[in-house]
């Protein structure tokens, strides 16, 4: 069996990765008292210690708000604690396998599903934090494998936690009967929790360097909560929605990705589908259509 160590087991991600794969690997997923990334010889030691073959990174300050008011907490954490653990594979010749964010494309300003190449300049703490993360991960660690990930969603499940997300937004407004704002001028794909997971021991395999990971999506939020809405039979959420014309002034926000280089890379066995292909999925799943 393939021995992982695995960061941020407590969190949204995390917990669900271990919950999925604990019988398929030797799992050793530290809590973060037990190890803090930030604290480079801990790594170090953690490494000699355990030899884990790949290393799954999940941990991290997740939230965008967060980070742009604690930014140098977020430095720590999303550079520092990457390059840490990007350091320790390299000189123990562990695959590192780390979760980089779509929020790396949030300044660009083309349109439609953006590629890995193309040049990236982020506009929040958050973003500016995940991509120098991946840029020194590369340089320490060649073959490290930064997976971009969209925004992600699940129900509340019970000893795990969730985050405010898409689906968990329209469930609380249909509950409370509080018309949702949704941007109009925002374009992103957002993915089914369980399918992120599913993917990732497929991720072990591929090249070193940064690839897009999740649903794509040609629609705007707001017509991706339509459509959502339209499969709720019976819920009838949609006039609870409301287009947001306003945020996102400057320039439209398309964080949407082509997620061909994985598909290839993958051989194929890495394939999200749609952003609708897998709201349907989520909502068949779990009853609600
Ligand atoms: N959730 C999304 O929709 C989303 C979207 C795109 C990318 N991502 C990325 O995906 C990854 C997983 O996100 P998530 O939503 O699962 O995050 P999360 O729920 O916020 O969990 C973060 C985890 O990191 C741990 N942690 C924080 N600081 C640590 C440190 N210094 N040392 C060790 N552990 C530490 C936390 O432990 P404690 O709680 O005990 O501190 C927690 O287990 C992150 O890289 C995130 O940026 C997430």
């Amino acid at each position: 069996m393939q021995k992982l160590l695995v960061t941020g087991a407590s969190g949204f991600v995390g917990s669900r990765f271990v919950q999925r794969w604990r019988n398929a690997y030797s799992i050793i997923a530290p809590s973060h008292a037990e190890l803090d990334i930030t604290d480079a010889a801990s790594v170090e030691r953690f490494f000699v210690e355990h030899s884990p073959d790949v290393v799954v990174h999940l941990a991290a300050l997740s939230n965008t708000w967060y980070c742009e008011q604690h930014p140098d907490e977020s430095y720590l954490v999303n550079v520092e604690g990457v390059c840490n653990l990007a350091a320790a594979s390299a000189r123990n010749g562990v695959k590192f396998v780390f979760f980089s964010s779509d929020q790396v494309y949030n300044g660009n300003r083309e349109c439609g599903a953006l590629c890995e190449d193309v040049v990236l300049s982020p506009e929040n703490v958050y973003g500016r934090h995940k991509l120098e993360a991946e840029m020194r991960a590369f340089e320490l660690c060649p073959s490290a494998v930064a997976l971009r990930a969209t925004w992600m969603y699940d129900k509340e499940r019970e000893g795990m936690p969730t985050h405010v997300n898409f689906v968990l937004n329209i469930e609380r407004a249909i509950k409370e009967h509080a018309p949702l704002l949704l941007p109009v001028r925002e374009f992103r794909g957002i993915t089914w929790v369980r399918d992120a997971v599913e993917y990732i021991p497929a991720t072990f395999e591929l090249p070193g360097g940064a690839y897009n990971y999740g649903a794509e999506c040609s629609m705007n939020t707001y017509e991706t909560a339509c459509c959502y809405c339209e499969m709720l039979v019976g819920l009838k959420a949609g006039p609870l929605l409301r287009p947001d014309y306003e945020r996102y002034p400057e320039h439209e926000r398309n964080l949407s990705m082509s997620t061909d280089k994985i598909f290839r890379a993958s051989g194929g066995t890495v394939y999200f589908g749609s952003t609708m292909d897998g709201l349907r999925i989520f909502a068949e799943v779990n009853g609600l259509i």
